[in-house]
């Protein structure tokens, strides 16, 4: 396994619409648990693929607290199936906007399908933390960000204050 350098803002790769994974075989397998290294050594509770460059419809979750036993999932070719009407705010961030956080409204409860790890269809029901984390991660595989879903004005700070680090850490002008 090993650790992806993670795609940051305003990275317009982020902005791509990840294609279906056509085959689940080793090399996606083993891109799925890079992924999960590379989530747990950020640390974050979500990854899609498109944030380590690779524009597949692929995602890993790990809900658990520190201390509690890792429960990695992998979602590949994720669905929402149904949303429910019932919404609930979450204080969200993204390992792609280091350090900022909003408050995000989505669907309390989603039915997902996709395919596991071992290529086999599954559906789960999902509410809480897991509902939002899904909806956020499979924005993801659309290109859409969780500042997509805050205010325009908030969201106009957050890409300026991001250009401009960018900026700042691109390899300078050779002088002299
Ligand atoms: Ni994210």
């Amino acid at each position: 396994m090993s650790i992806k350098p993670l795609i940051i803002l305003p990275d317009p790769i982020l902005r791509q619409v990840s294609k279906p994974v056509e085959r689940v075989d080793s090399d996606l397998r083993k891109l799925a648990d890079d992924m999960l290294e590379t989530m747990y050594d950020a640390p974050g509770i979500g990854l899609a693929a498109i944030q380590v460059g690779e524009p597949r419809r692929l995602l890993v979750i790990d809900l658990a607290k520190e201390g509690e036993e890792p429960a990695p999932h992998v979602f590949i070719n994720p669905e929402i199936l149904e949303s429910s009407g019932q919404r609930s705010v979450y204080e969200e961030g993204c390992l792609s906007i280091p350090d900022y956080y909003a408050e995000v409204e989505r669907p309390a409860a989603v039915r997902v399908k996709y395919l596991d790890r071992d290529g086999k269809l599954q559906e789960m029901q999902a509410e809480g933390l897991m509902a939002t984390c899904l909806q956020h991660e499979i924005d993801h595989l659309n290109g859409v960000l969780f500042i997509d879903h805050i205010s325009k004005l908030k969201r106009d700070m957050v890409v300026r204050k991001f250009k401009k680090l960018a900026k700042e850490k691109a390899p300078g002008k050779m002088v002299g």
